[in-house]
């Protein structure tokens, strides 16, 4: 097994064995199967090849049981015998519990150091996607953008959009005339589905510290690859924001990451599990941009494995950038199911033993359909492959160990502390207060004229001088206003990350859409 993952064993007798090489680990993958059938132990003991090899994984835990990669796997552990009967069946000789380097993230903070980003780093096509906005609400949302750009007002939370909304929504009628038609329903339906994205937990996603991509891309001082490992179970509640969350970093990874061309190993594995929930309903434009994202995330040394029940939930274009795939059991007790399957059949290469068909219906449980891509990245004959056991402990950790884990890691207490620096919503506040202030002074002004006026024209007890020094003094009070606020701005766009306003999502990609 050199330079490659050992995943199994293959052949007549299962001695034969099966390994997924890491040179073309970053040309993506495919974990599939009924439930039930071992994708998720697949993930672990995938997971568990990566870090050996040095590299960094990204997955999500969507049931919890994946956090037992951060522990060792036990004698007393009920399966035991039967995991060390399967690792003799297929000569897996040096064959021993070992836990692995893992990075605990969460969303909500609960399970893992807090996940963030800020909203303009996600961006108007994303967050159009996360709060199902509809065409022309979209068109407004990049209207806001547009806007906060061009007004120097950073959005880091959702506090900053909704200010920002309000301030379009005061500004419509100049900004239907620069833009096209800004409707107040328009703007109205937004900001109740930004209501429904903050009771979903979305509050929880936006906002600093954002997430730099370097603490994901970690390799331990003993050379093995870090395990990320996103708690999903309560993610899983919303999928809309699991599934948006994971493409936005999927995006990050896409711009920031430099070409890097075929290396020898990829830089990151990603697994994309529930990879359906990405697909659901997507529009077309979507679905064509995560496959030029897949196409194009190779050569920065990203492997992106998607993990499904059928592989039929990936789009077409998708799958057949699949080069490495691990196919569990699927049922056929329909007609639609044996159609499927055998549509999944037919992308293997056949291999003379045994029907590809025949072999996707009939493995066992941990047992898989499997082919790697071989020399040259053709794909190898489809095998029927005994999955080899876990090292780590099959099942989720202890909360206690969770908790170790959590504080022993290296960006521990980094993300902890929510920052909320001044950004769109206390600068649109200041502003308004200050709009306020100058019309009271304004209202305030007329008055005190008017009543010299009229204490003038009745009784001459003061000299006109003092109305006209009043008039000179608000002058310059506006002057020297304006200076201010002219300052303030540019200290803003100076200190801020000015050019990530806008930063659109896959560069050029998202942008243009
Ligand atoms: N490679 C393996 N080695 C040993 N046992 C395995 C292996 N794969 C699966 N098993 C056994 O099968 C059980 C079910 O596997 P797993 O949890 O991976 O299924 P799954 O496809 O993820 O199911 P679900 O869809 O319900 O999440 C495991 O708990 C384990 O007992
Ligand atoms: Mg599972």
């Amino acid at each position: 097994m050199e330079d490659a993952i050992f995943v199994g064993g293959g052949g007549e007798d299962y001695g034969t064995k099966q390994g997924l090489k890491l040179e073309y680990a970053n040309r993506h993958g495919l974990v599939a199967g009924a439930t039930g059938t071992g994708k998720t132990v697949t993930l672990q003991i995938l997971a568990e090849g990566f870090s050996k090899a040095g590299v960094p994984v990204f997955l999500s835990d969507v049931k919890g049981d994946l956090s037992g990669l951060a522990d060792a796997g036990s004698a007393e552990f009920k399966l035991h015998e039967a995991f060390m009967d399967r690792a003799g069946k297929i000569g897996f000789d040096d064959y021993r519990y070992e836990s692995f380097p893992v990075t605990f993230w969460d969303l909500f903070g609960e399970q893992g150091h807090p996940i963030r980003t800020t909203v303009a780093e996600m961006g108007p096509l994303l967050l159009s996607r996360l709060m199902e906005l509809t065409e022309a609400q979209e068109g407004i949302l990049n209207i806001a953008f547009r806007l906060a750009d061009e007004e120097g007002l950073p959005l880091l939370d959702l506090k900053d959009l909704q200010a920002l909304l309000v301030w379009v929504g005061e500004n419509k009628d100049d900004l239907s005339l620069r833009y096209g038609n800004v409707s107040v329903s328009s703007i109205g339906a937004i900001q109740r589905r930004l209501l429904v994205l903050e009771n979903q937990g979305g509050a929880k996603l936006f906002g600093e510290p954002a997430l730099e991509l370097s603490d994901i891309i970690r390799t331990d001082t003993d050379g093995r690859g870090r395990i990320n490992i996103l708690a999903s179970d309560k993610l899983m509640g919303s999928p809309r924001l699991y599934a948006t969350f994971l493409l936005w970093l999927l995006s990050e990874l896409f711009e920031e990451l430099p070409e890097v061309g075929d290396p020898d190993k990829p830089r990151l594995v990603f697994f994309f599990d529930e990879a359906h929930l990405l697909f659901d309903g997507a529009p077309k434009a979507l679905v064509d941009k995560v496959e030029q994202v897949a196409r194009l995330i190779r050569s920065k040394g990203v492997g992106i494995y998607f993990v499904t029940q059928n592989p039929d939930d990936i789009p077409e274009d998708i799958l057949g950038q699949l080069g490495n795939r691990v196919q569990h059991a699927l049922r056929a007790f329909t007609a639609r199911d044996r159609r499927a399957l055998r549509l999944a059949a037919e992308t293997y290469r056949e291999n003379p033993r045994f029907s590809t068909e025949t072999a996707i219906r009939e493995v066992g449980v941990g047992e898989a359909v499997t082919s790697f891509l071989m020399k040259k990245g053709i794909p190898g004959v489809v095998e029927r492959t005994l999955i080899r056991p876990p090292s780590s402990r099959l099942g989720p950790i202890e909360p206690s160990l969770r908790k170790t884990v959590i504080n022993a890691s290296p960006v521990a207490g980094k993300y902890e502390a929510l920052k909320d620096r001044r950004s769109a919503y206390e600068m649109l506040k200041d502003r308004a207060e200050k709009a306020a202030a100058e019309a009271e002074a304004a209202e305030a002004r007329e008055e005190e004229m008017e009543t010299a006026a009229r204490e003038y024209s009745a009784g001459r007890r003061y000299s006109g001088t003092r109305v006209t020094r009043s008039t000179s003094r608000s002058t310059r009070r506006g002057d020297s206003f304006g200076e201010a606020m002219g300052k303030m701005v540019m200290k803003e766009l100076t200190g801020t990350t000015g050019r990530k306003i806008v930063r659109g999502i896959l560069g050029g990609l998202f942008r243009g859409r």
